[in-house]
């Protein structure tokens, strides 16, 4: 096996594996990467390295924590390298004007995998279909986050032990929440699951993933009663009101604070259930509930180093 980087990345005339979306993802790809995972997380699988010699390309147009640290801790950790664009929107040829296409497909000449952050709905597909190497989104604006809703469903097995016959109730901001449309897209792919749509008018599940989830007879309710809602949920899914996509400040305003899990809040929750965030939270989780040991926030990111080593050495390893 390969050790260093000498030799120039691999062409091969296979499907590269590509993750755009949650379309690409069906049951058996969900239950195979979560398995691989948990494999990871017990230590059982890593030892030989299996990206060892393969490079990474991260590149990333809106801004990130976690999931590009998680990123690239995990392909460190399958013994690969990396190549970080963390501001690609002004340190990379983006602000002299370079399209997106072109600039994977440079890219994609150096590496052999690229995982993608854009602000624009549609950037993976496009920059799959300009690369010769896999792409994996890592989020594309107000559109999809499908390594975020696999870390989710981890997060749900792990905490609840299924993903089938649950109660989960998504809160916020669902018409711009990248995380919440691929999870509840997901998580239709099991039978018996309920999905509570929690959201004030205006920022309500966008058609298009709620025809989605009609064609495959998915279980929604939608309502706005944010408190009514949480007694009966298995899990609460909590999010950030999306700053960054509103047209303006005042616009934001209307619904800064909206939903807000206090300690009272969180009393409503059953004590089986969970409570979860994709994180960064602003204020719509008071910080004195962490303690409670049904907030699995802080923990569902972690599990996202063990997803992440599974989507990456799927989609690149030889
Ligand atoms: C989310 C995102 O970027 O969509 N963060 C993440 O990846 N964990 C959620 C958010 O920004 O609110």
């Amino acid at each position: 096996m390969r050790d260093t980087l000498t030799a120039p990345p691999a062409r091969t005339r296979v499907p590269l594996r590509h993750l755009t979306g949650p379309h690409a993802i069906d049951r058996a790809l969900i239950e195979q990467l979560l398995a691989r995972a948990a494999g990871f997380e017990k230590g059982t699988e890593s030892g030989a390295g299996p990206l060892q010699g393969r490079l990474l390309a991260t590149v990333f147009y809106e801004p990130s924590t976690r999931t590009r640290f998680s990123f690239e801790a995990a392909m460190h950790r399958l013994g690969g390298q990396v190549l970080s664009a963390e501001n690609a929107t002004r340190a990379s040829s983006a602000a002299k004007g370079e399209s997106l296409e072109d600039a994977i497909q440079v890219i994609s000449g150096y590496v052999d995998g690229i995982v993608l952050r854009h602000p624009e709905v549609g950037a993976a597909e496009r920059a799959a279909h300009a690369a010769q190497v896999p792409v994996i989104s890592a989020g594309d604006g107000p559109g999809h986050h499908p390594t975020q809703a696999l870390l989710d469903l981890y997060t749900i097995k792990k905490e609840l032990g299924r993903l089938d016959h649950l109660r989960v109730g998504l809160a916020g901001d669902l018409r711009h929440g990248r995380t919440v449309r691929s999870l509840a897209l997901l998580l239709s792919r099991f039978s018996g699951n309920q999905l509570v749509l929690i959201a004030p008018p205006g920022l309500g599940m966008r058609e298009d993933v709620l025809g989605s989830l009609g064609q495959v007879g998915q279980v929604v309710e939608e309502t706005a009663d944010f408190t009514g809602a949480i007694p009966r949920l298995d899990v609460l899914y909590q999010t950030r009101i999306q700053a960054e996509r509103f047209a303006s400040p005042q616009e934001y305003e209307r619904y800064r604070g909206i939903y807000v899990v206090t300690a009272e809040v969180l009393g409503r929750l059953p004590e089986h259930a969970i409570l979860m965030h994709p994180l960064p939270r602003v204020a719509e989780i008071d910080p004195v509930v962490d303690a409670d040991p049904r907030a699995a926030y802080f923990r569902q990111a972690r599990n996202g180093l063990w997803v992440r080593m599974a989507v990456l050495d799927w989609a690149m390893a030889r």
